[in-house]
This record gives C-alpha cells, sequence and structure tokens, in this order.
C-alpha cells in the first residue's frame, strides 16, 4: 500500500484505515483484528456503563497491544469515563456531538491524541486553535448518528480548506479501496469507517443486523430521529424495521404517543431493560427482539454483499485500492 500519511504516521498504521465506533460492537475482539491487520480502531467508551469501563477498557488493551482508541459522544458529562479511560492507559480519543473544549485540554495535558468528529467547515476552522490533532469529516452517508452537513464529495473538500493544516480523516459513505482513493483525492489523509464493519466477523453486533447490511439496499434506508437520543437531537440512518414501519403506519406520532413505547424488547448485560424506541443497536447476545432496535447503516451497504475477517476487508481494501490508482495511471496514457 503506497500511502503513508500523517494518519499512518501518528497512529503507526501499515494502511490508512480506522474503524469508527459501533456500538457495542466495538468488542476487544474486534478491536484486536484491526490492530492486527495494520489498522485501528476505536471504541463507544460512552456506551459501557461506568463500573465496567475499566475492566473493558483492559481488555481492549490485552487484544490490540495498546493499540485502540475511546469514543466520547460528549451528549452529557464525560468527564469520569474520561478520567478512567486516561487512568486506564488510553491515549487516542475521539469525540463529538458536544463542547469538545474541556475534553481536549485534559487529552493534550495527558500526552494524548484528539480526534473530533464534525460536519462543517466552520468547525473545522476551529480545530487547530482548540489543539485537536485529527479531525473527521462524517459526510451525510455515514451509518448511525450522523453530523454532516452535505455528503463526503462535497463536505471533504471544504472541511479540508478550512482546516488551516490539521489533518482531515473521511468518514461517511467509503467501504472499499476505491473509496480511499477518492478520499485521497479529495484531501483526505485516510478514512474512518463503519457500516463496511459491522457486517464483519469478528464485529460483536448481532448476528441479525450483520445480515440485514448485507441484504439492505440503500432504498431501505431511512433518516430519522425516531431512536432516542441519550440527551441531544441527532438525525441518523438505520435500516427500516418493524419499530419505524409501526410508527410511521400510525402517522409518525410525537414521542409520547408513539405505538408500543414502553414494550421492552430486551435487556443490557447488567438487567437493565431495554425499550422499544432506546437508541441501543443490537448486540451479538442479545436475546429478545433485536430486529426492532435500530439498525444503523449508510449507504455503502449497497457495496456490501458479504460478512467477512476483518483480515479480509482490509487485504480487499488494498487490493481495490492499488486496483484504483492503476486505472487513474492508465487515463493518463494516451492511447
Ligand atoms: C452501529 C454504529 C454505531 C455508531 N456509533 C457511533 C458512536 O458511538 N460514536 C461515533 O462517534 N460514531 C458512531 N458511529 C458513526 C461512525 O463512527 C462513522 O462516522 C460512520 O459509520 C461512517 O460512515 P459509514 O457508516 O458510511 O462508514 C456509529 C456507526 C454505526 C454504523
Amino acid at each position: 500500500m503506497p500511502f503513508e500519511t500523517a494518519l499512518t504516521q501518528a497512529l503507526d498504521l501499515r494502511v490508512p484505515v480506522v474503524a469508527g465506533p459501533l456500538g457495542r460492537g466495538s468488542s476487544a475482539e474486534f478491536l484486536g483484528a484491526m490492530a492486527n491487520s495494520g489498522c485501528f480502531g476505536f471504541t463507544a467508551a460512552a456506551h459501557m456503563p461506568e463500573e465496567t469501563l475499566r475492566d473493558e477498557l483492559a481488555k481492549m488493551s490485552r487484544a490490540t497491544n495498546g493499540r485502540f482508541g475511546a469514543n466520547l459522544s460528549l451528549t452529557r458529562d464525560r468527564r469520569k469515563w474520561l478520567a478512567t479511560a486516561l487512568e486506564a492507559g488510553v491515549r487516542v480519543f475521539s469525540v463529538w456531538q458536544g463542547d469538545i473544549e474541556p475534553y481536549v485540554r485534559i487529552i493534550k495535558d495527558a500526552g494524548g491524541l484528539v480526534f473530533w468528529t464534525l460536519g462543517s467547515p466552520d468547525e473545522a476552522a476551529r480545530a487547530k486553535g482548540l489543539g485537536v490533532d485529527f479531525i473527521v469529516s462524517q459526510g451525510q452517508e455515514a451509518g448511525g448518528h450522523y453530523v454532516g452537513s452535505a455528503p463526503t464529495m462535497s463536505l471533504l473538500p471544504s472541511i479540508v480548506d478550512a482546516a488551516k493544516g490539521v489533518p482531515v480523516v473521511a468518514a461517511g459513505g467509503i467501504a472499499d479501496g476505491r473509496g480511499l482513493v477518492a478520499a485521497m483525492a479529495l484531501g483526505a489523509c485516510g478514512v474512518w469507517m463503519g457500516t463496511r464493519f459491522v457486517a464483519s466477523k469478528e464485529s460483536a453486533n448481532h448476528r441479525g443486523y450483520k445480515e440485514r447490511v448485507v441484504a439492505a439496499r440503500a432504498t431501505d434506508l431511512v433518516e430519522t430521529e425516531l431512536f432516542d437520543p441519550v440527551g441531544q437531537e441527532c438525525p441518523h440512518r438505520v435500516i427500516r424495521n418493524s419499530t419505524f414501519s409501526k410508527w410511521e403506519e400510525a402517522g409518525r406520532p410525537a414521542t409520547g404517543q408513539r405505538p408500543g413505547e414502553r414494550d421492552r424488547i430486551s435487556s443490557f448485560p447488567n438487567g437493565k431493560p431495554l425499550y422499544r424506541y432506546d437508541a441501543a443497536a443490537a448486540w451479538d447476545a442479545m436475546e429478545g427482539d433485536w430486529e426492532a432496535s435500530p439498525l444503523y447503516a449508510g449507504t455503502t451497504i449497497e457495496l456490501i454483499r458479504e460478512v467477512k475477517p476483518v483480515a479480509e476487508i482490509v487485504r480487499e481494501i488494498e487490493t481495490t485500492a492499488q486496483a484504483a490508482l492503476n486505472k487513474i495511471a492508465d487515463l493518463r496514457t494516451v492511447r
């Protein structure tokens, strides 16, 4: 892979590919597979109960030899989560959805690296002054919650232009090496992928959810704010499921009047109830009605036809990137 970039240098990667946090899917096994493939993954630390966070991070650290990062969704106060992660030795963080400034300061004081997921050139222009190390430009095609003000093709170059030299990683709509080459042509130093890795063998997302990602087409996707946010409204892209369809059939009623609002569809591993409309994505050991939970996925489902091991996905990214580069070189040849 001929790409050596600010991203590969900072994280010591063989391939400029990062897996974004995948809810409960970013398990120790998944992150280990990413690290072993010369890439990097983030865990969704804010999705873990604070009581178990330290043990979970220790497991991830063992599986990756310390080569993973922690994502903090700042929809509420996460300073305790940050302190625990720093104590556990984590030094690479990703933040979004909130006031990042105090978090960046603490992470930088501890000698860490900060990735900031954002969706507009105005935010990108603030990143350098805040001390952010990497911007993650998240296009509107992204699976899960998205903050992008436009799709990647136009958002990414506008963010690169506004970033004042802060390196930019491209997220949203990328699933293979062609997407990687395209993102780099638009000025990115690497890619940050979500939906493709949901449908990986090692991710701890529910098997049925992975199969839906493989089977669905872009026409099965909906953009909605239906699944309850934790503290802040944010649109998300999901595959249409029974919860969405019933709500639609009921005339899209407001929160408080949605059908089955108090249905307990499952329980979290600590025994807490999981209700219909909760934001948690289906995880591997989830019992009950996994299909009723949000099936987060982006437009790359058009490119994902099989659940594959992480190593194979990464190998394919490398070969398809090389093929795309060869094709571009061929275009230059006068015939
Ligand atoms: C199941 C799932 C859960 C996600 N959870 C988070 C999260 O907790 N924090 C976050 O920053 N991004 C989250 N994302 C977004 C990803 O980090 C990433 O920006 C997005 O998936 C990229 O677009 P793509 O799906 O087209 O690859 C999630 C995405 C998916 C598919």
